[in-house]
């Protein structure tokens, strides 16, 4: 049986089915899903009963392991980190902002690979938002205010020891997040920028991990990345994705955004996640 990609009707994302991620993939599967990925930018793999042995495996069909800064791997292995929230926690829920992962490296991660553990019975979905149609719907005045701008990007407003994820927040939270002083480093990246692999043009990163603008007093940067962040949010950019048990979700981070969202109070949630590293340009 081949691969079956059932397109979510939203923005983006597809389900796929008719493979056994349990297994290692043949080289034409592997193949169809990066295919697929590429199309979709989000594939959400149901009835998948993976192991960390599994996800691995899947992950390392695509790219070998990106570097995953600033949160502890799981006990026992180096490339899977736990997106957890524990049913009594109260802090603000991980991730609940729009961000591509780790946008303030040198070469950020092409994907990530999110693989249920224990989903709650409400709540939790992941948003993403496409950026490639963003970018081609946007007007043409903004448009032309960001083609040929870099963004600085950098991690200090959430993993330096006084950001959001920082020193006194991360004695609060079951997630093993280890801030550190190296956020505060800084990378820039093209904003209207081509998908490395398939050449097409799309955004880049948005306000948050980007604090400033090349060549822009902060003010001005501030209004623009405003402005834009408006329009590259909208709703109809977007694909809800609802989690269910053995689930695996695989997403391009070079072509979306992507969210957390609470609503599970009461409840524990936990993912296992890998990044995929992107090839240096
Ligand atoms: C993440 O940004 O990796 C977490 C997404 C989620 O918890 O839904």
């Amino acid at each position: 049986m081949g691969l079956e990609v059932t397109p979510s009707g939203q923005a983006c994302g597809a389900t796929v089915r008719g493979v056994d991620l349990t297994k290692p993939l043949s080289a034409q599967e592997v193949s169809d899903i990066r295919a697929a990925w590429l199309t979709h930018h989000v594939l959400v793999f149901p009835d998948q009963t993976m192991t960390d042995d599994d996800l691995e495996r899947f992950s390392l069909s695509f790219g070998p392991f990106g570097d995953d800064p600033f949160i502890a791997p799981i006990a026992g292995r180096e490339h899977i980190i736990a997106v957890k929230r524990e049913a009594g926690e109260k802090g603000p829920v991980f991730a609940e902002a729009w961000h591509t992962d780790w946008s303030f490296q040198k070469v950020p991660p092409a994907g990530t690979c999110l693989c249920a553990v224990t989903i709650p019975p409400q709540g939790g979905d992941t948003l993403f938002v496409d950026q490639h149609l963003a970018l081609q719907k946007m007007p043409a005045a903004l448009r032309k205010k960001l083609e040929g701008k870099r963004a600085v990007h950098s991690a200090a407003g959430a993993y330096a020891p006084d950001g959001f994820y920082g020193t006194e927040d991360s004695t609060t939270r079951s997630m093993d997040i280890r801030p550190s002083n190296e956020a505060t480093a800084t990378q820039t990246h093209l904003i209207v920028r081509p998908h490395p692999e398939t050449g097409e043009l799309g955004l880049f990163g948005c306000v948050g991990y980007i604090v400033g603008i090349e060549g822009l007093h902060t003010a001005e940067a501030q209004k623009l990345l405003g402005e834009m962040y408006q329009w590259q949010t909208r709703e109809e950019f977007q694909f809800r994705h609802t989690w269910q048990e053995n689930m695996m979700v695989m997403w391009d981070n070079r072509s979306v955004l992507h969210m957390a969202t609470g609503g599970y109070e009461g409840y524990d949630r936990e993912l296992h996640r890998t990044t995929i590293a992107d090839k240096a340009a």
